[in-house]
C-alpha cells in the first residue's frame, strides 16, 4: 500500500451524520445566502482566530482582492508579496488597480521576513502580503514595525499557531480560503477575510454584496462574492475539530524528524516563535526529480508546487522587470512535497523515509 499525498477525507467519516444534519438545517431554513449559518460562522471563526471580525467570502482569491481594497489600496498604489506561493497570492493584487512587488524569502521558513520585505519597500507601497506558506507563520509583526500595513494570506495556515496568536489575528486583516484541500475545506470555494479594524470590516461587507448595503442603492463597484449557507453550515461542523487535526499534522512532522527524514533531505523549518499545522510538508532536494523517482518508485505522493514561481508566469513579467529573487528560483528549482495528512501514521512516515533513501546520493 502506498501513501498518499494529502488525506482529508478520512477525517470527515466520523463527521457524516453531522454533515447532513447542517445541510437538512439549511434546507429546513430556505435561507441560502447571508443568512443565519454565514453569521453565526464568521462570529465562531473570528472567536477562533481571535480576530475582532470576519466576512464570508466566495474564495480565497476575492479574499485577498476584497481586503485590500477594504485596507485602502487602489489604482497607483503597490502591493508587496513574495513570488514563491500560489498564483492567487498575486493575481488578486491587478484587480485593485494596484501593481505587485516581488519580494523574495526566506529559503528555510519558506516566508517572507522583515528584510525581504524592506528591500521591496518603495514610498508607493500600501500594503504587503504576508504569505503563511505551507502552513507557517510569516513574522507579520516585524513586517508591521516597518511601517506598512500586513494583510496574511493565511490560505495554507488555518489551526497554526504563532508565539503572538493565530494567523488571522496578527495583522491588519487576514484572508483565507477554505477549498476542500485546505486545513479546514469546504464541499466547493469559500473564504474569509478577519480584520481587528471594524472599518475594514464593514468596507469589506459592503464590497462582497455589490458595493452596496441594501441592494437598493450602490456606493461602489464591488462583487457578487459571498461564502454560501450550505458551506458556513458545512465548516461550523468542522471548526471544532480544526485544533486536533492541526496537532495530527504537527505530530506527523515530528514523525519525520524522528525518523531522520532531515539526514536525507533539507526540512521545512518554523519561524521563530510559530507552530505550523503543516498544510504541506515541503521539502529541499539538490536534485528533486530524482527524490520524486524514488518516491514515485515506492508508491509514495509527491508534487512540486510552484517550480516556476510567480514572478516568472506570464501575465506577471510586466511587473517583474529587474527582480532579482535568488531564495525563491532556489526554492522553486529545490522543493518537493511529500505526504502530510492529519491522519499520517507514523509506520506511512518510515515507508515515506525509506522510499526517501533511495534518492541519497
Ligand atoms: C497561498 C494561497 N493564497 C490564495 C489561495 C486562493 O484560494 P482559493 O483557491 O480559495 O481562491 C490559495 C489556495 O488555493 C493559496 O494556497
Amino acid at each position: 500500500m502506498g501513501v498518499p499525498l494529502f488525506n482529508t477525507s478520512e477525517q470527515l467519516l466520523a463527521l457524516r451524520d453531522e454533515l447532513r444534519a447542517a445541510v437538512e438545517r439549511v434546507l429546513d431554513t430556505e435561507r441560502y445566502i447571508l443568512g443565519p449559518e454565514v453569521s453565526a460562522f464568521e462570529q465562531e471563526f473570528a472567536q477562533y482566530c481571535g480576530a475582532g471580525s470576519a466576512v464570508g467570502v466566495a474564495n480565497g482569491t476575492e479574499a485577498i482582492t476584497i481586503a485590500l481594497r477594504a485596507m485602502g489600496v487602489g489604482p497607483g498604489d503597490e502591493v508587496v508579496v513574495p513570488s514563491f506561493t500560489f498564483y492567487a497570492s498575486a493575481e488578486a493584487i491587478p484587480p485593485t488597480g494596484a501593481t505587485p512587488v516581488f519580494c523574495d524569502i526566506d529559503p528555510d521558513t519558506f516566508c517572507v521576513t522583515a528584510d525581504t520585505v524592506r528591500a521591496a519597500l518603495t514610498p508607493r507601497t500600501k500594503a504587503v502580503i504576508a504569505v503563511h506558506l505551507f502552513g507557517n507563520v510569516a513574522p507579520v509583526a516585524e513586517i508591521e514595525a516597518l511601517g506598512v500595513p500586513v494583510l496574511e494570506d493565511a490560505a495554507q495556515a488555518a489551526g497554526s499557531l504563532a508565539g503572538d496568536g493565530r494567523p488571522g489575528a496578527l495583522g491588519t486583516a487576514a484572508t483565507f480560503s477554505f477549498f476542500p484541500s485546505k486545513n479546514l475545506g469546504c464541499f466547493g470555494d469559500g473564504g474569509m477575510i478577519t480584520t481587528r479594524d471594524e472599518d475594514v470590516a464593514e468596507r469589506a461587507r459592503v464590497l462582497r454584496f455589490h458595493g452596496s448595503r441594501d441592494k437598493v442603492d450602490y456606493e461602489q463597484i464591488g462583487y457578487n462574492s459571498r461564502l454560501d449557507e450550505l458551506q458556513a453550515a458545512i465548516l461550523r461542523v468542522q471548526l471544532p475539530h480544526l485544533d486536533g487535526w492541526a496537532e495530527g499534522r504537527r505530530l506527523a512532522g515530528r514523525h519525520y524528524e524522528d525518523a531522520g527524514l532531515g539526514e536525507l533531505v533539507g526540512l521545512p523549518r518554523p519561524v521563530a516563535g510559530a507552530s505550523p499545522a503543516w498544510h504541506l510538508f515541503v521539502v529541499s532536494h539538490p536534485e528533486p526529480e530524482r527524490l520524486e523517482r524514488a518516491l514515485a518508485g515506492a508508491d509514495v505522493g509527491c508534487k512540486p508546487y510552484y517550480r516556476t514561481p510567480v514572478h516568472r508566469q506570464a501575465p506577471m513579467l510586466r511587473w517583474a522587470d529587474g527582480a532579482e529573487l535568488p531564495a525563491t528560483e532556489h526554492a522553486a528549482r529545490t522543493h518537493l512535497a511529500i505526504p502530510m495528512s492529519p491522519v499520517l501514521s507514523r509506520e506511512q512516515v518510515e515507508q515515506v523515509v525509506a522510499a526517501a533513501g533511495q534518492a541519497a546520493p
